[in-house]
């Protein structure tokens, strides 16, 4: 049974100003313009603003999508000109995404060498093993993948964990989409942090959701032993991966494991919980306790390849199913076990789809600084989907949220978008409109970008991390957060007797909450599934759609038990 997927993207997010009368949101001033030109005829409004974006022309590409329909495009064609009212908000907010997307660019970067050049050497040099995303172009189709919260474990009480010590993403095998969580032994060791618990979890949830094949690339010391207390004993901590990896397998969902490393404690029960493993001579090592230990506990020397080596798991212990001589070898074997799998990829038949009329660069003067920089959401919107074409549902209704089907390189979608604060008519609106996709079975792509007062969060209510959407995404401008901290006023109120003291108190809340609301904040916490460039969210979309519909072409039939090792 396939289910409709909810993607989510957080253009903005951010709290409103409690100074700010509802009435005088930019948004709804620009609300007002962006109605008044649409009313118009495009010629009759020549000059006014930019026009299309110079150089963009419609263009028509080929996409792999089963079916679309013709009739799209007739779906009206949306204004997205860039008027000259809206100029000063447009370039105050370019100003913000540079900023913010320079930063993201460093973090991400930085997060690109693992646990830094030092670690690197002792791992590729001394140990002979490859590095971890060296591994994942063996192992994938392509070398592109949709990684998943690479600014995981950034910043954290416990310091900085790049990528939270696993690379999560997913990309194609043999054409077949797949979840892969891949240890990254250059940050101590492979070990797992909280966060790296939770960022496998989350990838395991994702496979469940869109039955993923899961992929495991184990190369981990285990438990990171100073926080043993916040990642094993607990429901959801380290146990749950291990119980989840049953669950997927009684689910029909396979999994499979190369041992790259060391799988020591809890690294080891990974590989031999998946129902097909390779292990890779003089590299990969599997035991619950290591050399050190058995010395500890029996007095004897052994080597770690007689206690747990790849000759030994595939010879004697019968744990690893596939020994390869080599990294090279064990990732063409996990290739040729998953064309075993009997998994059938999203049928690749040709289809032409439009592409937007205005450019996604322009995204970055549309993602707003904050709520009151927000401009109309069909400008987002146009810059989105095939042709600019948006057949929109109950437009006169509920302004504040804009609803209706498009497509996204030629898969069609239904579109939750806030444009104002969510009234009582656009909520009613919404709660129809939900109900007409899942009647048809269409995907929902929702952009917020609300207000939250204290007393009604409605940005995590509409389709947060608690609505399990398949996917959600932020912007690097997005702010997650109850109220909007740079409004706040950090001035005693009349009356009160200590000045000084409250005013400090107050100046130290509003940091720790604007600290608290950024993008990376969230995305380091696992909150949302990644920081994407406005620029690049069309494609990202795409993915997403494209992996969510693979489970269509499963042929499930009913099986209540895992597959057991005997
Ligand atoms: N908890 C915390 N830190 C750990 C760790 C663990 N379980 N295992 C390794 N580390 C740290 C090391 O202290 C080292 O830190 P440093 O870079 O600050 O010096 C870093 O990880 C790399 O370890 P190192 O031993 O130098 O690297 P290696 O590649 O030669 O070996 C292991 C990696 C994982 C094979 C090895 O460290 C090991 O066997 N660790 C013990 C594993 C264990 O017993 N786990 C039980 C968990 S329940």
């Amino acid at each position: 049974m396939w289910n409709p997927a909810a993607l989510c993207c957080r253009t903005a997010a951010s709290a409103r100003s409690p100074l700010l009368p509802r009435s005088h949101t930019l948004n709804r001033v620009f609300g007002r313009e962006y109605d008044a030109l649409c009313q118009q005829p495009a010629q009759g409004v020549q000059g006014e603003g930019l026009g299309r974006t110079p150089g963009v022309l419609p263009c028509r590409s080929v996409s792999s999508k089963a079916k679309y329909r013709q009739y799209a495009q007739t779906y009206p064609v949306l204004d997205g000109r860039i008027l000259s009212v809206y100029r000063h908000v447009f370039e105050e907010n370019l100003r913000n995404s540079e900023a913010v997307v320079k930063r993201y660019s460093e973090l991400l970067e930085m997060v690109r060498k693992g646990g830094g050049d030092k670690a690197i050497w002792r791992h590729t040099q001394r140990n002979k093993k490859m590095f971890v995303r060296e591994r994942l172009k063996l192992l994938l189709d392509h070398e592109s993948f949709l990684e998943l919260s690479p600014l995981a474990g950034l910043n954290m009480p416990y310091g900085d964990v790049p990528a939270a010590g696993c690379l999560t993403g997913i990309g194609r095998i043999c054409g077949v989409w797949c979840v892969f969580m891949a240890n990254d032994a250059t940050v101590k060791g492979g070990t797992i942090y909280p966060i790296g618990v939770k960022k496998q979890l989350r990838a395991q949830e994702i496979a469940m959701q869109n039955r993923l094949v899961a992929v495991y690339l184990v190369d981990s010391g285990g438990a990171f032993l100073p926080l043993q207390a916040e990642l094993f004993p607990d429901k959801s901590h380290g146990g749950r991966v291990f119980y989840n990896e049953a669950i997927m397998s009684a689910m029909r969902i396979p999994q499979v494991a190369v041992v790259c490393g060391s799988c020591v404690a809890g690294g080891a029960y990974v590989p031999t919980m998946a129902e097909e493993t390779v292990i890779i001579d003089k590299i990969g090592t599997l035991f619950l306790a290591g050399p050190p230990l058995v010395k500890a506990a029996t007095g004897e020397y052994v080597s770690p390849e007689d206690l747990g080596g790849a000759r030994l798991h595939s010879h004697v212990s019968g744990c690893s199913d596939h020994f390869a001589s080599s990294e090279k070898e064990a990732y063409e074997c996990i290739r040729n076990v998953i064309s075993t799998l009997n998994y059938d990829p999203l049928p690749e038949e040709a289809v032409e789809h439009d592409s937007p009329l205005y450019s996604p660069d322009e995204l970055l003067g549309l993602a707003p600084r904050d709520y009151r920089c927000t401009l109309p959401v069909k400008l987002i919107l146009s810059r989105l989907l095939d042709g600019s074409r948006f057949q929109e549902f109950k437009a006169n209704y509920g302004m504040t949220l804009v609803t209706g089907f498009g497509h996204v390189e030629g898969h069609l979608v239904g579109i939750v978008a806030n444009n104002g604060e969510l009234s009582h008519d656009a909520s009613l609106k919404g709660s129809h409109f939900v109900q007409l996709c899942s009647q048809r079975s269409i995907p929902i792509l929702f952009f917020q970008n609300t207000a939250p007062q204290t007393a009604e969060p409605t940005s995590t209510s509409q389709c947060g991390r608690s609505f399990s959407p398949n996917f959600l995404f932020l912007w690097p401008n997005a702010r997650v957060a109850l109220v909007d901290s740079r409004h706040l006023s950090t001035v005693p109120q009349a009356g009160d007797s200590d000045h000084g003291g409250e005013e400090a108190e107050l100046k130290e809340l509003k940091e720790k909450l604007e600290e608290e609301s950024s993008a990376f904040y969230s995305s380091a916490r696992l909150w949302d599934d990644g920081i994407i460039l406005p620029q690049n969210t069309r494609k990202v979309i795409a993915d997403c759609l494209k992996i969510t519909e693979q489970q269509k072409y499963q042929v499930v039939s009913p099986c209540q038990h895992p597959v057991m090792r005997m």
